[in-house]
């Protein structure tokens, strides 16, 4: 079927108006991939050009035509404990920063958590290596700004393919097996469920000032990327106002914090400390 075409003029009003709303820079290249992406969407409204489709967007007061076009520009992808080194740090480091703390009492916070991969693997990983798990108040805030996949990530059920690399024994403490019609998935047990707040925040247009308690580590991986260097100082910025003192940020190992200096030390690739 042919693709609907897109003007120049209409790309650039969506192109600022994705600016605006998620701080995504679109590159003058994007073009034609947002013409690609989003024909099909177009049809399925049956509505006949992208101008049509920017006032369908202004309306809809329900956000999901801005997750539809964000959608056709970045990606959702995400997988259980990706970047494995970071892992491999808070094996090694988790226990001083624990050790450290006056009150049991943990804050972290996944922004961008997407389908609910990472937010369920710092639980899993938590239970797995504090002893004294059920001695610490942890709370684990878990924020997207697309509804879609929030809802994936609030029923936490995953595919066999998801679920594939991981070690037999951690998959029967954290997962239970679901059988329907031949097809096997995996649900993340309640209790862990439980553990993880979820809620929609827009990480360049929302306030931070809604935090009252400080996180001491904040996930904020593989989103960066899709902002600009002065969106992504402002962001690296409020996180600097929302982590505690001597607390970690990871980031994808494609971003680097190099306009936050003064704010943040490397410590790791893609680890950084507050200062
Ligand atoms: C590639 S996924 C990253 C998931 C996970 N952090 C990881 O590294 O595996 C990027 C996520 O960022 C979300 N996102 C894009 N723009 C955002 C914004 N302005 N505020 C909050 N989330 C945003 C997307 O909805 C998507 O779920």
């Amino acid at each position: 079927m042919n693709e609907i075409k897109i003007t120049q003029k209409e790309f650039e009003l969506f192109r600022d108006y994705i600016y605006n709303e998620v701080g995504i820079a679109l590159a003058p290249h994007k073009i034609t991939l947002v013409q690609g992406r989003l024909s099909k969407r177009l049809r399925q409204l049956g509505l006949k050009s992208f101008r049509e489709y920017y006032d369908h967007m202004l309306h809809d007061r329900t956000g999901e035509e801005l997750f539809q076009l964000i959608n056709a520009i970045s990606t959702n992808v995400t997988t259980f404990f990706r970047e494995s080194s970071q892992w491999e740090f808070l094996e090694e480091n988790l226990p001083a920063l624990l050790a450290r703390k006056k009150e049991k009492r943990l804050r972290i916070w996944s922004a961008a958590c997407s389908s609910g991969e990472e937010p369920y693997s710092i639980m899993m990983f938590l239970r797995d290596h504090l002893r004294d798990f059920s001695q610490w108040d942890i709370r684990l805030l878990a924020t997207d700004i697309s509804k879609k996949v929030l809802k994936k990530a609030i029923e936490g059920v995953y595919e066999e393919k998801d679920v594939a690399n991981m070690p037999k024994t951690f998959l029967s403490n954290h997962f239970q097996p679901i059988e329907e019609a031949g097809r096997k998935r995996y649900a993340i047990k309640p209790e862990l469920k439980r553990a993880v707040l979820f809620r929609m925040f827009n990480l360049v247009n929302d306030p931070f000032t809604i935090f009252k308690n400080r996180f001491d580590i904040i996930f904020c991986r593989n989103v960066m990327i899709y902002f600009d260097s002065e969106t992504q100082r402002e962001l690296v910025g409020n996180f600097h106002s929302v982590l505690a003192d001597g607390g970690w940020l990871f980031v994808g190992h494609s971003e680097s914090l190099t306009r936050n200096k003064e704010q943040f030390k490397l410590i790791r690739p893609s680890i950084y400390q507050k200062i």
